[in-house]
């Protein structure tokens, strides 16, 4: 008799699980990804608020186009991400702009796991992460973040405001989470409700800096 194994719901990879997102970026399934930067980070490095270029860690990077508009405005990157093709196409980037492994960095690795990175930070760059990692993981995020940066260093932040049913990612975010969140750490320097989100974001997205205590 044949017998057909069917995946038990134990052998189904879980979002903290890098197969999970592998398992998305070989099969094409990515709808987060906005084929380039998002404008609202742009903005921002245009505005009299930018801050000056200072080492960055981009969390989650994806495929790397936040990563590149912040090293084409003279910052040094350090792009993670544990799936094999995010960083593979992050390193692609860097590597046509010129910038790999003069300005641009990427790393391959569990952003839960960067304890030896402690304190090497001016700043980190969130980016449709948060919103990616399982809730139950969040305040570690937060202690993730803190602990990337210098004692004065700031988070900037582009957070996709969701209110979702069911299961995600992307997971349902609030602003009052946020605030909850980070406040033990961090003081709020800019939140702003950014007027040029992509269309499929308009009215969901809160730009934020902050600043370590
Ligand atoms: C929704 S995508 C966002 C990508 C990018 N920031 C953007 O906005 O286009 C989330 C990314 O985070 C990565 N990721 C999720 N959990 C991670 C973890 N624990 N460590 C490292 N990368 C992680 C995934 O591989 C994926 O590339």
């Amino acid at each position: 008799m044949l017998v057909t194994k069917v995946a038990e719901p134990k052998d189904t990879p879980t979002v903290e699980k890098v197969e999970f997102w592998e398992g998305l970026y070989q099969r094409n399934i990515t709808p987060w990804e906005l084929g380039t930067f998002s404008p609202p980070f742009k903005t921002f490095l245009e505005s009299p608020y930018k801050v000056p270029p200072g080492k960055i860690a981009s969390l989650g990077c994806g495929t790397g186009h936040d990563a590149l508009l912040f090293a084409n405005y003279g910052f040094e990157v350090t792009a993670f991400d544990f799936a094999p093709s995010a960083i593979a196409a992050t390193k692609a980037k860097f590597e046509q702009s010129g910038l790999l492994g003069k300005s641009a960095f990427v790393i391959q690795q569990d952003i839960f796991d960067l304890h030896q990175f402690n304190g090497k930070f001016d700043y980190v760059l969130e980016h449709t992460c948060f919103c990616a990692i399982h809730p139950a993981r969040r305040k570690t995020y937060e202690f993730v973040v803190r602990d990337l940066l210098k004692p004065d260093g700031k988070l900037i932040a582009l957070w996709w405001l969701l209110d979702r049913q069911g299961s995600g990612p992307p997971f349902s975010v609030s602003k009052s989470e946020l605030f909850d969140l980070f406040s033990t750490d961090f003081r709020f320097d800019i939140v702003h409700e950014p007027t040029d989100s992509v269309p499929d974001r308009k009215g969901q997205e809160l730009f934020t800096v902050m600043s370590r205590h």
